[in-house]
């Protein structure tokens, strides 16, 4: 504002203007600052100005002993979920929920993936976690690797894991891990998260969403 050069010749009126221009640019100011900041205050912290953090290109190993990195799921929304076989209980119940999504899906589950990535490679084998996740669904796609390959996706998504060990066997240990899964849309960007506990049926909700409009926004 220019107010200091309006000088004493202006009339009460004007100035009384003048301060109303100036509390409505205050206005103005502090509603815009509320525009930017408040949406970003509700997103997840793992987004920054747009551009998540969470996910990026690695190389897994299929039950087949296939090599596979993340170009061989682009194209179409890919649900990412992290575990391990011995898990006790999380684990299969967030696998129980994705293979009901994935038959509440029908035939619209042929246009994404879900994939299940070991965050314990030295027990989870290949074939081993194959065996284990098609006994879930046998469209769930089953990923392990060598621990660096584990090591690189799960930092890459960002996944706490951590051996403990197991007080019930000495020789024994399990694995403390996030849980949570990834919707990533087809150009491998982060859309969203859920918690493993997420009801199938909002899960198959927005798998749906995701599969016929791959382009929507985040969170969309
Ligand atoms: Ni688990």
């Amino acid at each position: 504002m220019s107010g200091e050069t309006t000088g004493p010749k202006f009339a009460g009126a004007s100035r009384r203007t003048l301060l109303l221009a100036l509390l409505i640019g205050l206005a103005a100011g502090v509603l815009s600052a509320v525009l930017i900041f408040a949406p970003s205050a509700e997103s997840p912290k793992v987004q920054t100005a747009g551009k998540a953090l969470v996910g990026g290109p690695f190389t897994l190993t299929e039950p087949s002993g296939k090599r596979v990195t993340e170009k061989d799921f682009a194209g179409r929304p890919l649900l990412v979920y992290f575990g391990f076989t011995h898990c006790p209980d999380v684990c299969p119940a967030g696998l129980q929920v994705i293979a009901a999504a994935l038959d509440q899906l029908g035939d619209k589950a042929k246009d994404m993936t879900a994939v299940f990535i070991t965050v314990d490679p030295d027990r989870d084998t290949p074939e081993v976690l194959g065996k284990y996740v098609a006994s879930f669904h046998k469209d769930i796609v089953a990923l392990s690797g060598s621990p660096e390959d584990i090591a690189a996706v799960t930092k890459a998504y960002r996944v706490f894991v951590k051996k403990v060990p197991d007080p019930s066997s000495p020789n024994d240990y399990s694995v403390d891990h996030s849980s949570f899964m990834y919707l990533m849309d087809g150009n491998g960007e982060y859309r969203r998260h859920f918690l493993h506990s997420v009801d199938a049926a909002e899960l198959a909700d927005v798998l749906a969403k995701a599969i016929d409009n791959p382009a929507a926004a985040p969170d969309a």
